[in-house]
């Protein structure tokens, strides 16, 4: 296992010991949630859970998870979820793996929210890596051209590009499309998420602010703990 995928297992480890059981639990999306999903199966514990995602949730039941639907549990106790850059104060860039709707959805619905990571995923400063940004599909070049004037709006002088794989537009477990914008540094994240929600098409954007309670990263010394 290379080092990167032994700071993942490590952090999703860590979080698995953080769940009671009799606890509904949020599980993220992406490789770093995997381990967690996969450590808090091993528990055998008696929770229900939640998933950002239909791949998660197949994961899931495969191992032996119990699953209900957003809403139809009570509140949920933590969410554990992967990031693709983690910033000052907590602030987080998601999305890489299509899911930061779903992933939102969950972690405004939690008391607790974890993020999981490998130590490379810490920054001082969000925007190197692509913030991806759902839109509807019905219209999305128009959004498209809408969210160029809202990035304009936020000093960022960058274009969204269509997600594509293996050709074909990535379609989200809603439907939707994802736009992603090299933004390089995002100084004021707070102002540049609300000018991309207010864009009409927009679904929502893979920034995470003033979400995360907790993050556990793995690092070469073992599992570092940050708080906002
Ligand atoms: C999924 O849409 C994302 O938000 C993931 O949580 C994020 O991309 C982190 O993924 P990895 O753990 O695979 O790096």
């Amino acid at each position: 296992m290379s080092d990167v995928e032994a700071q993942k297992r490590a952090a999703g480890d860590a979080a698995a010991q953080l769940v009671e059981s009799g606890m509904v639990v949020g599980l993220g999306t992406g490789s770093t949630a995997v381990w967690f999903v996969r450590a808090l199966a091993a528990r055998k514990l008696d929770v229900l859970c939640v998933a950002t995602s239909s791949s998660t949730q197949a994961l899931g039941e495969e191992l032996g998870l119990r699953f209900g639907e957003l809403g139809e549990t009570r509140e949920i106790d933590l969410t554990v979820d992967g990031a693709d850059e983690i910033g000052p104060g907590l602030s987080l860039i998601k999305g890489g793996g299509a899911a930061l709707l779903r992933e939102k959805l969950v972690w405004e619905a939690s008391r607790r929210c974890v993020v999981i990571a490998d130590a490379a995923k810490q920054v001082n400063t969000l925007g190197k890596y692509p913030l991806p940004i759902e839109v509807v599909a019905f219209g999305h070049k128009t959004t498209a051209l809408r969210i160029c004037d809202a990035l304009a709006e936020c000093d960022l002088g960058v274009a969204p590009r269509m997600r594509v794989k293996d050709g074909a537009p990535v379609r989200t477990d809603g439907g939707n499309l994802i736009y992603d914008v090299a933004c390089g540094r995002i100084e004021e994240p707070a102002a540049l998420a609300s000018a991309l929600k207010s864009v009409t098409g927009v679904v929502d954007h893979g920034l995470f602010l003033d979400l995360a309670d907790l993050a556990l990263i793995g690092a070469e010394t073992g599992v570092v703990t940050l708080e906002p």
